[in-house]
């Protein structure tokens, strides 16, 4: 493991995918540990996939209870209902919240069919204001720098709010569908400002498509041509890489 000391971001790269998804969920262990009460902001896609299978593994083998726990998510698809197969709320009871303890009323998402996003926008910051703000963010990155749906352009200042995708999200995201035309357009997500509130924010990037993104967030100037790159002025923040993602810039994490 090659691990940079300075202050924030602090910068880890490891061999794969697989102890990026121990080391992580290790991380969000220790957060449990020392806080049962813990607010937990997570994120989906494919990049957590495998933190929440150690999260769920070690729910099981050390009894770690979120019963107190609570979680907020990034962002959610407009126009998909939470029972939709495709939508971020349904991912999440697949990947974690039906394996563990979380009391559902414990559980925040976007709603992605509200008939009025400027409310609920509202409402979800004032949810996460009310609950004390977020001990720990697990956080992904776009291939476009993305992080939430905040997509290039995005203000430092942002807040939840109603986004539209970039060509660039619905075409990596077009993936996950059968047809790029299913892809949602629309999303609810997080802003910036709301993410650079969390107490502390880990952000995970695994595979060779993240490393531009990756070189970008850590050396390009600050500001919203990379949203990941406002990361850097947070004062406890973790780039947790794999080899492939740290391609571009190795001696960042030398
Ligand atoms: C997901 C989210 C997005 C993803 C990003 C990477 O809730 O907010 O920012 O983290 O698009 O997605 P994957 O992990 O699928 O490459």
């Amino acid at each position: 493991m090659a691990k940079n000391t300075s202050k924030s971001p602090q910068k880890i790269c490891l061999k794969n995918k697989i102890e990026v998804a121990k080391f992580s969920s290790e991380m969000i262990d220790q957060q449990l540990f020392m806080n049962k009460n813990s607010v937990i902001g997570l994120a989906t896609g494919s990049t957590p996939h495998q933190t929440y299978r150690e999260l769920i593994k070690i729910h099981v083998s050390r009894q770690r209870s979120w019963a107190q726990v609570k979680t907020v998510n990034l962002d959610e698809y407009y126009g998909v209902h939470r029972n939709n197969t495709q939508s971020y709320n349904y991912y999440m009871h697949m990947q974690l919240f039906n394996y563990i303890d979380i009391r559902k009323c414990n559980i925040l998402l976007p709603n992605g069919t509200t008939s009025d996003p400027i409310a609920e926008a509202k409402n979800y910051e004032k949810k996460i204001t009310d609950i004390g703000g977020i001990d720990l963010w697990l956080i992904g990155i776009g291939s476009n720098g993305h992080i939430g749906f905040n997509e290039p352009g995005s203000s430092r200042k942002s807040r939840t709010r109603l986004v539209n995708l970039s060509d660039t999200t619905i075409t990596d995201n077009s993936r996950f569908f059968d047809k790029e035309i299913d892809v949602p357009t629309q999303a609810i997500t997080v802003g910036i400002a709301t993410i650079m509130e969390a107490r502390k924010i880990l952000l995970l990037a695994t595979g060779k498509n993240k490393s531009r993104a990756i070189n970008a967030a850590l050396n390009e100037p600050i500001g919203p041509n990379c949203p990941a790159s406002f990361l850097r002025q947070h004062p406890d923040c973790t780039f947790l890489v794999d080899e492939a993602a740290a391609e571009l810039c190795k001696s960042d994490f030398s």
